[in-house]
């Protein structure tokens, strides 16, 4: 079995580690680097009029999703988990749409992508097996893809991008296609915007951290995300998505930050 050829392994690495969260602290912030290569076109179902999306095969892939979480005991147990998952799934289906939409990828295909990124979050990953989540996915989506009849070459795009999205490693062979990159770009630019800032906040203890340690936390935060504006992403619409949402998660710090130089005197 040949592994697929990891680009800028350095600079994933030193990305991954600065940012990551790990899984018992919340949601992580898994990066990946991007690269271009030929865009494949897919050739998702038949559609009717203005439609654009195949929604008979998006709603048999919602349908094949919920059905797994509602039998899993993980999300059973963990019913905000599952609701967490769940909203988080169709956001990043969202802005996958809107990428497809933007580079003229077949938009079914993509949102199908999205909904299924994730779709290994139906099993317990236990205490070590997060960052293998994005290959299982592509695992539990190959044959449900095959059933709804895209085409192999298809199908193998679709699970690419699903296997990479966490660590950009795959374990078959496959391309670094724009198609596939978006879907962990899709995962990525929805982990920095609104619902984040909330989450990350309260993950990291903020409102209990003294004056003084929330400045320097927050400074951490604006020089980090500075960091990641030129981030490498598949495509130029994911790109402009990821610069708009990061630009507004910065200002809130940085305004944050400035009420905070005004918290100590008159
Ligand atoms: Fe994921």
């Amino acid at each position: 079995m040949r592994f697929a050829k990891r680009e800028e392994p350095n600079r994933v690495n030193a990305l991954r580690k600065e940012i990551n969260d790990t899984r018992a602290a919340g949601n992580p912030e898994v990066f990946k680097a991007g690269s271009k290569k030929p865009q494949t076109h897919g050739t998702a179902g038949s559609r009717g009029g203005n439609e654009t999306m195949n929604r008979e095969m998006v709603k048999k892939t919602e349908r094949f999703l919920k059905e797994l979480f509602d039998a899993s005991p993980f999300m059973t147990a963990h019913p905000e988990d599952r609701a967490y998952r769940l909203e988080h799934t169709y956001r990043v289906a969202n802005i996958g749409r809107q990428i497809a939409q933007a580079e003229g990828f077949d938009e079914t295909e993509m949102v199908i992508a999205c909904l299924l990124h994730d779709v290994s979050y139906c099993e317990d990953f236990g205490e070590t097996g997060w960052k293998e989540h994005g290959r299982r996915a592509a695992q539990i989506a190959r044959p449900f893809l095959r059933e709804l009849g895209l085409p192999e070459e298809r199908v193998q795009d679709i699970c690419y991008g699903i296997a990479i999205h966490v660590d950009d490693v795959a374990d078959f062979e496959g391309e670094r296609t724009p198609f596939a990159l978006s879907v962990g770009d899709a995962d990525n630019i929805d982990r920095f915007d609104a619902y984040r800032i909330h989450e990350r906040l309260c993950g990291d203890g903020f409102r209990e951290m003294p004056l003084e340690e929330k400045s320097a936390y927050v400074t951490g935060r604006i020089g980090k995300l500075r960091g990641l504006m030129n981030l490498e992403m598949g495509t130029a619409a994911a790109k402009k998505l990821w610069q708009e949402r990061l630009s507004f998660y910065i200002l809130f710090y940085e305004k944050l930050e400035a009420q905070l130089n005004s918290s100590r005197e008159v």
